[in-house]
C-alpha cells in the first residue's frame, strides 16, 4: 500500500459542559494513503467535522484535542509549534468547506486570495504566482479565467465558488485535502461535476470526504469509515461495506439511502435518536436503536478485523445476510 499521508490513532476530542466533559469524539483512528479517498459518514452530530477540524488543530474553544496522535505527511501535528502549524496548513494539508463564502475574505478579489497562499508558502515573485493563479483557476473548469481572477467572490454562483475554493485549496499541492460536505449546498448535477473535479484534481494527495450521503461515499471513495455518535463502527473498502456491512448502524444507512428503481423497497427511516455526546453510554452507543443488542453490548464493542473491513459490533450482521 501507498504511504499514509494522514494516520490518525485513538483521537479524543472533548468539550466541558455544566453536565461534565462530554467526548464529541472518542477514539477514532484513521489512515489515507496516498492517492486515496477515504470518505467519512454519519448523521448529523456524529462528530465528523470534530475530526476533520482535529486534523487542522482548528477545534473550537473550549473544545479541546484531549487524547490521541495524528501524523499529516510524516509529521507529528500535535508536536508542532504554532509557526510550523500555520506552514503545514495550506501547503500540507487544506480543506474544502460546505460553504465557499467562509473559506474566501468577501472583500478580496479571488486573485488576490490565491497569489497571497501562493506567496505564504514560497513562491516569492508576484508575476509567477499570479500565472500559477490563473493556471489554478483554469485546472478547475472555470471559464475565463483572467476575468475570474479579479472577481470578488460575491460576483461567483455557488457552483462556481465551490470550484475555486478547490484552486485556493490545491494551489500549494496539499498532501492532504479534506472536504466537509464540500457538495450538500449544490444541486445535483453541480455536486456530480464537483465530484468528478476533485478526482481528477486529486493526483497523489490523499482525500477525506466528510459527508452524511452514504451513496456519494460509494460512488467516490475507495474506503469508507462509517461514524456513529463519536465513534467509528465499521471501516474498509467500499466494496465490503455496500455489499456486506457488517455493523447494524451500517445496514440501516444503506436501507436509509434513496433509490430510484420503484420496484425497491421504500426508503426505511432508523428509529429513534443517537445519544447526545453528554450522554454517558460505557457501552455500544448505538444499542437503543439497535434490534440486535443484548446484555453483553452494555460493554463497548472494539473495532475487529483488518484493514480490509473491521466493525466493532457483538453480534454483527451475518455475512450472507
Ligand atoms: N462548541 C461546542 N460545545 C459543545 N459541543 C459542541 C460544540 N460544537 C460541537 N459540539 C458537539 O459536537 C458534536 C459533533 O459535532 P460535529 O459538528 O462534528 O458533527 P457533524 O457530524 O459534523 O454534524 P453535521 O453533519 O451536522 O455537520 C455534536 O454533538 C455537537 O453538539
Ligand atoms: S454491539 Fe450490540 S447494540 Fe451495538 S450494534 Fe452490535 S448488536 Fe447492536
Ligand atoms: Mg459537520
Amino acid at each position: 500500500m501507498s504511504p499514509a499521508v494522514l494516520e490518525l490513532e485513538a483521537l479524543r476530542v472533548e468539550f466541558p459542559t455544566s453536565q461534565g466533559v462530554a467526548s464529541v469524539v472518542d477514539d477514532v483512528s484513521l489512515f489515507v494513503a496516498r492517492g486515496e479517498a477515504l470518505g467519512m459518514v454519519g448523521e448529523s452530530g456524529s462528530g465528523k467535522t470534530m475530526i476533520a477540524l482535529s486534523l487542522l488543530r482548528l477545534v473550537p474553544e473550549p473544545g479541546r484535542i484531549a487524547a490521541g496522535s495524528i501524523h499529516v505527511a510524516g509529521r507529528n501535528l500535535l508536536a508542532l509549534d504554532e509557526r510550523s502549524l500555520n506552514q503545514l496548513r495550506g501547503r500540507d494539508v487544506a480543506m474544502v468547506f460546505q460553504n465557499p463564502m467562509s473559506a474566501f475574505n468577501p472583500v478580496r478579489s479571488i486573485g488576490h486570495q490565491l497569489v497571497a497562499s501562493l506567496r505564504r508558502h514560497g513562491c516569492t515573485g508576484r508575476r509567477e504566482a499570479r500565472s500559477r493563479a490563473l493556471r489554478a483557476l483554469g485546472d478547475v473548469g472555470i471559464p475565463s479565467p483572467e476575468e475570474r481572477l479579479d472577481a470578488y467572490p460575491h460576483q461567483l454562483s455557488g457552483g462556481m465558488l465551490q470550484r475555486a475554493m478547490i484552486a485556493l485549496a490545491m494551489v500549494n499541492g496539499p498532501s492532504l485535502l479534506i472536504a466537509d460536505e464540500p457538495t450538500t449546498a449544490l444541486d445535483a448535477t453541480i455536486q456530480a461535476q464537483i465530484l468528478d473535479l476533485l478526482r481528477q484534481r486529486l493526483g497523489s494527495a490523499g482525500l477525506l470526504l466528510v459527508t452524511h450521503n452514504l451513496a456519494v461515499a460509494a460512488g467516490f471513495c475507495h474506503r469508507i469509515a462509517v461514524v456513529y455518535a463519536g465513534r467509528v463502527v465499521e471501516t474498509g473498502e467500499t466494496a465490503h461495506i455496500i455489499r456486506r456491512p457488517r455493523h447494524p448502524y451500517t445496514r440501516a444507512l444503506l436501507r436509509a439511502a434513496p433509490r430510484i428503481d420503484p420496484s425497491r423497497p421504500r426508503l426505511e427511516s432508523i428509529p429513534g435518536q443517537p445519544p447526545g455526546p453528554r450522554d454517558l453510554v460505557a457501552g455500544c452507543r448505538f444499542a437503543s436503536r439497535c434490534e440486535r443488542a443484548s446484555a453483553r453490548c452494555a460493554a463497548r464493542p472494539r473495532l475487529t478485523g483488518g484493514s480490509q473491513h473491521a466493525f466493532a459490533c457483538w453480534h454483527p450482521v451475518e455475512t450472507g445476510a
